[in-house]
């Protein structure tokens, strides 16, 4: 298999430099820590290291070091497409090179042979409560599938420590190539009625999510699905999904687990929903009008509510320091597809007034809008109307990342992670003694 032939060949020079690097300089200090960070979710402690993706202040994510607009432009894209298969972008988070068409495709064909979703998943969905929250719906599913963990039964087979990567490999294929089809099915049972539509084999891993939720032909749709499961794919190592995964998996938990626990942590409030929060705000802000609003009345609408100390969700980052780069894609998209949407031009405004009214408020370190101020406009406007969903899609991009992190840090045998806690006592007399 390509993607495992690639990872064989880079091993022994990343194994290398790790040995090296701890060899050399294992006692080096990389950062201090302070109370403020201890109390303040060790904001800035550099705890992780990934190769996976690294998020630049000015440059915004960058995967294996190409910035979003270079990887949309270099990725091999379905014919007639004008954006990647998310098959390609899977091999180059994997390793790190930017494949040939013909090796997106080929990821795309294992997809296609490990796409099947056993009947149990289906009908352990059946069985919760209609009123289920799908983010819930999509975690149960996942674990669900841990039944099918090669790693685990390799494991308990005697697996050695060196060969561990494999079976997790295997793995993390069997469960992404189904994700498209478990959230598909998440989304017809709870909005559609329980259609079940089965994948076109024609299709590619990010197009047949589009036609297995009824959208077949409908081919704007299906290119905004493949751009929002290429933006989302990763964050950096360490945000709560990611730390998540990491954590579960240095246990030798295999990739279901560490995944179904990666996707409570996305389904917080403070992490992946913030996309539902931005649809709604835009809403309410529309309702707010008889009529389209002006500039003005939008500036005094943000001003209302800041000076009611609320935020204004969709804009500022904790890293970034400019436009969200993943915002701007999606801004293009919208500018060439649906230049007459209501919704969508409200985003365009309120970009032209938002900057500046932060600004001018001060406190806000980035007043630039971040990707989830225009994800849930342009499903909107597709008729996927159902904000609570938009983590699930979240999800299915996000596994892409986890897994591959999941995989390297089997490949380069990395221990379980056990930080230390102490008393809020030894705290104090430590800094005081200091
Ligand atoms: C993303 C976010 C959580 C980053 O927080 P952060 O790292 O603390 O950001 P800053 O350092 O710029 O925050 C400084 C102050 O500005 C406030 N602020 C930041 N973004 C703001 C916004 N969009 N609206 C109003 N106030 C904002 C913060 O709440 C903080 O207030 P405080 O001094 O009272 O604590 C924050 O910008 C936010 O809440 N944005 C809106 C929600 C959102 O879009 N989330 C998705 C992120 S991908």
């Amino acid at each position: 298999m390509i993607i495992e032939d690639k990872i064989a060949e880079q091993i022994p020079a990343w194994r290398e430099r790790v040995k090296r690097l701890v060899a050399e300089h294992g006692s080096k200090k990389v950062c201090e820590i302070t109370v403020d960070q201890i109390f303040g979710g060790m904001r800035g402690v550099h705890v992780q290291v990934s190769d996976i993706s690294y998020l630049d202040p000015y440059r915004g994510i960058l995967y294996r070091g190409y910035t979003i607009p270079e990887v949309l432009e270099r990725l091999p894209k379905a014919a007639g497409s004008e954006y990647p298969l998310a098959g390609g972008l899977y091999y180059l988070l994997m390793t790190g090179e930017i494949p040939t068409l013909g090796q997106a495709q080929e990821v795309e064909a294992e997809w296609k042979v490990r796409s099947p979703v056993p009947g149990y998943v289906l009908d352990m969905l059946d069985a919760l409560p209609q009123k289920t929250h799908p983010m819930t719906m999509f975690s149960h599913a996942i674990l669900a599938l841990q039944n099918e963990s090669i790693f685990s039964s390799s494991y308990s087979d005697g697996l050695r420590k060196p060969e561990y990567w494999l079976p997790t490999l295997q793995d993390s294929l069997n469960l992404t190539a189904k994700l498209p089809a478990i959230a598909a099915y998440i989304y017809n049972k709870k909005y559609r009625n329980g259609l079940y539509i089965a994948p076109d084999p024609q299709l590619d891993w990010g197009a047949n999510f589009a036609h297995m939720i009824g959208r077949s032909g409908e081919w704007q749709y299906e290119e905004l699905t493949r751009l929002f499961f290429i933006l989302h794919a990763d964050h950096e190592g360490a945000n709560v999904s990611a730390h998540v995964s990491a954590l579960v998996n240095s246990a030798l938990s295999d990739i279901y687990y560490a995944s179904s626990a990666a996707m409570n942590g996305l389904a917080g409030p403070l992490h992946g929903i913030a996309n539902q929060e931005c649809i709604r705000w835009l809403l309410d802000l529309r309702a707010a009008f008889d009529s389209f609003p002006t500039e003005e009345q939008i500036r005094s609408y943000a001003w209302d509510i800041l000076n009611s100390g609320r935020v204004i969700p969709g804009y500022g980052h904790a890293v970034l320091r400019v436009t969200d780069p993943r915002f701007t894609a999606q801004l293009e998209f919208g500018r060439k597809y649906l230049p007459d949407d209501e919704l969508l031009r409200l985003v365009m405004l309120v970009y032209d007034v938002l900057p500046g009214v932060l600004s001018q408020y001060g406190r806000v370190k980035n007043p630039w809008p971040n990707v989830d101020a225009i994800t849930g406009t342009l499903q909107y406007a597709y008729g996927v109307r159902e904000p609570d969903f938009y983590t699930v899609l979240f999800g299915v991009s996000r596994i892409l990342g986890l897994t591959t992190f999941a995989v390297w840090s089997r490949a380069l045998q990395k221990p379980i992670e056990r930080p230390k806690s102490m008393t809020t006592s030894m705290l104090e007399n430590l800094v005081c003694e200091g």
